[in-house]
């Protein structure tokens, strides 16, 4: 789920060692902020013995209040986009001019809220992990939430690839389809695997890029093609699989994983660049981020509901205005 936070109030500022953020206050400004989906595999160090699923503001945009004399990436007014590990449901913020990009004039700030989780994951799972090539197919799961339509929009629009959009419902593989994948196969109705199979015929796909896990995660592993990749991105389902090392062998298929928010302190430029891209791509009209609701701020537990009963689809915003 997204937060989205709007306001005529908003204020950044920063401090002298980072910025002080700040979604309240009286400058007029539109900041805007967002909150994600997270699940966790089970703990066994502390044991835990259940994967959780939560959801927090890890996103933001708005515009800057003030610069600490050190500061010298922003300055005040400019409008930027953020990441701030779960403090972003707040009015105002303080935050490190290394945790900011400045978005372009011709890019909203609504817009530029969808971008940083759903489309810095995007980025890094079709370009930097998969390496999807033009024309390749690509099976993208929990295709209608935040992150399947931007990886939707970025595979079919920037990397012209021909994508399988899997939901659980026929609206959301309407919506995806919309949002441009070729095909969509609603999940909930039988076997993601055949249903592939009698789109794509028994070669496979490319690529598959799953959010759900358990038997949806194994069905795309069986959905794959010759020298496919499976990348996984997270287990919106709640069931983690084991992945049968002998489909890997016998196809030569790689699996693997992407944790985007891990490149912010493994590898900082790969993140940055996943963050600078996505603002590039919109800023181009190459993506069109989709929001598919947005909250008063008030209203954040009906926002919570909203993602947490499937119901949303796209990025939830949480409005200040
Ligand atoms: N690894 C990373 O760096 C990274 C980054 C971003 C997101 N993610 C992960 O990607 C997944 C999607 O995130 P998101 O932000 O796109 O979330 P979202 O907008 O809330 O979408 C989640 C989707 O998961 C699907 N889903 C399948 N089984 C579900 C269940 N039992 N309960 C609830 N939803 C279920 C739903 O689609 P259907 O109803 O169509 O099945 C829902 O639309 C999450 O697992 C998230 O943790 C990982």
């Amino acid at each position: 789920m997204a937060e989205y936070c709007e306001s005529n109030n908003s204020t950044f500022f920063c401090g002298q060692r980072g910025i002080l953020a700040s979604r309240a206050g009286s400058k007029p400004a539109l900041p805007s902020c967002s909150l994600h989906r997270v699940e966790a595999a089970p703990d066994h160090s502390r044991g835990g013995s259940s994967p959780y699923r939560a959801t927090g503001g890890m996103e933001f945009s708005g515009v800057v209040l003030e610069a600490g004399a050190d500061v010298s990436t922003v300055k005040k007014g400019d409008r930027v986009i953020g990441v701030s590990n779960f403090h972003s449901m707040a009015e105002q913020c303080i935050t490190d001019q290394k945790t900011l990009w400045r978005i372009p004039e011709n890019v909203s700030l609504q817009d530029a809220a969808v971008l940083p989780v759903s489309y810095g994951t995007a980025i890094l799972a079709v370009d930097h992990r998969a390496r999807i090539q033009p024309g390749e197919t690509v099976l993208v799961t929990a295709a209608a939430g935040a992150t399947g339509l931007a990886v939707i929009d970025v595979a079919t629009n920037v990397f012209c690839a021909k994508v399988i959009a899997a939901a659980g419902s026929d609206e959301k593989c309407k919506l995806a389809m919309q949002r441009g994948a070729q095909s969509g196969v609603n999940y909930s109705q039988g076997s993601l695997k055949d249903a592939v199979k009698k789109l794509v015929g028994s070669s496979g796909v490319n690529v598959a890029i799953d959010m759900v896990g358990g038997d949806v995660f194994l069905d795309s592993l069986r959905s794959l093609a010759w020298e496919g990749r499976i990348v996984v991105l997270g287990f919106a389902g709640g069931n983690i699989a084991s992945v049968p090392s002998n489909l890997l062998l016998l196809k030569n298929i790689s699996a693997m994983g992407l944790y985007w928010g891990r490149y912010q302190h493994q590898d900082f430029a790969v993140f940055s660049k996943s963050m600078s891209t996505a603002l590039q791509y919109c800023q181009q009209g190459l993506i069109h981020p989709h929001t598919g609701a947005v909250f008063k701020l008030e209203k954040v537990n009906d926002a919570f509901l909203h993602v947490m009963q499937r119901k949303s689809t796209g990025k939830v915003l949480l409005s200040l205005k």
